[in-house]
């Protein structure tokens, strides 16, 4: 999607410099951009876990761009035979992965790096099979997000429709109804590669003339919707408002959501569904009001071995700064600043995920199609995951 005008990814090989990805700093968004090389595993692990890059997409991304990194520094160590390189490489795995413990993309691209790299003879052809995977992982993930613009798509052109052939009430301007959508965190292009997946079928429909609105949850702690979500809406011009993360339940009750469109971190075979704090709340009051709400999963974000999203899936519960400060932009002397919000001596709990249960959720929006959240819905459209064991 396009900064200023020039597209950009979140994530690519430098173009100079193979031994290097090239990342933006999401921390710095939306005051500063700014593009960090990652060169080793501990900027891989640094940029995963203190949320240089973040959303699931772009965390299997950048994991599967560490391993080749990774394989690097080892193939470069000294007497570096291949036993001690696949050990070695299994130590790298299991640090990226202990990175963030919620998203399954993370696991999902650790894991098919090291079998594709298994197929090497060599340590630099497992090398050269390691980058191979990552760019595989990256351009599938781009790919999956169009798909789920598009299917996503259709849902908000029903809507449309509906609007449309619905007397407009007073106060609602000549020019045709407008589509108002509420999504939750950044599950945008920030959260991906490209498109985003939330927000692919959003900019689909804007670029397709229909009137589209989005009611942004700044999404406390870490604000992803009010930095990260209203900047690449505003950069791609798709008319938002910016709203406390207690608004939407009023905004439902009021009639003025027509839709909610979510990510996710782990979707269970069942349809659970985990995703940012506060996503479960949006479900209850949605379901309340007779608002639809759908998830946006690519089948990277599917974990097929779990069922009961609320026992299963691990919550990631993050340092309690996170609460007790907030970062910004000191407009006077234009320096991103954090600054205190509680009182020093109040401790503070910082759960980062929850789980909404399938009963909740009115839809998912995969890279295949829409279909129920339940097991019967996602076997139809991804039959060959049935067998997954359990
Ligand atoms: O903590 P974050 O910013 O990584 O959380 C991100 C989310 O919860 C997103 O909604 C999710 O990863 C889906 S991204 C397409």
């Amino acid at each position: 999607m396009n900064v200023n005008g020039k597209h950009y990814r979140t994530i690519w090989l430098h173009p100079d410099d193979e031994a290097a990805v090239q990342i933006i700093d999401q921390r710095l968004l939306p005051h500063r951009f700014a593009i960090v090389d990652l060169r080793t595993l501990e900027d891989f692990e640094a940029a995963i876990q203190d949320m240089y890059v973040r959303g699931a997409p772009l965390i299997g991304s950048a994991a599967a761009y560490g391993i080749y990194v990774a394989a690097l520094q080892v193939a470069a160590m000294p007497h570096c035979e291949a036993k001690t390189f696949e050990e070695k490489m299994r130590e790298v795995a299991a640090r990226l992965k202990a990175t963030r413990p919620t998203a399954v993309n993370l696991a999902y691209a650790v894991d098919r790096a090291l079998s594709a790299m298994a197929a090497g003879k060599t340590i630099a052809e497992q090398t050269r099979l390691a980058l191979q995977t990552a760019h595989e992982i990256t351009e599938e993930s781009v790919a999956h997000c169009h798909a789920i613009g598009q299917h996503g798509l259709r849902l908000i052109e029903e809507i449309y429709q509906r609007k449309l052939e619905r007397p407009t009430p007073s106060g609602e301007h000549r020019m045709g109804p407008t589509v108002n959508i509420l999504t939750h965190c950044n599950a945008g292009w920030l959260a991906c590669i490209d498109h985003g997946t939330a927000t692919a079928p959003i900019y689909a429909a804007h670029d397709r003339g229909i009137p589209v609105h989005v009611w942004v949850d700044e999404t406390r702690p870490r604000n992803q919707g009010a930095s990260l979500t209203a900047f690449e809406l505003a950069e791609h011009g798709v008319p938002h408002t910016v709203i406390a993360d207690n608004t939407g339940g009023h905004l439902m009750q009021l009639g003025l959501v027509d839709m909610v469109i979510v990510g996710t971190d782990r979707t269970t075979r069942i349809g659970d569904v985990a995703n940012k704090i506060g996503t479960y709340l949006k479900a209850l009051a949605a379901a309340d009001n007779g608002v639809p709400f759908y998830v946006a999963v690519p089948s990277s974000s599917i974990d097929w071995r779990l069922r009961n999203g609320l026992v299963e899936i691990p919550i990631e519960q993050r340092d309690a700064r996170e609460v007790q400060f907030i970062s910004g932009l000191d407009e006077k002397t234009g320096e991103v600043q954090e600054v205190r919000l509680t009182p020093s001596g109040s401790p503070a709990a910082n759960y980062a995920f929850d789980v909404t249960p399938a009963r909740l959720v009115t839809g998912l929006i995969t890279e295949r199609g829409v279909c129920e959240a339940g097991e019967a819905g996602l076997m139809a459209l991804f039959p060959e995951c049935g067998g997954v064991d359990e």
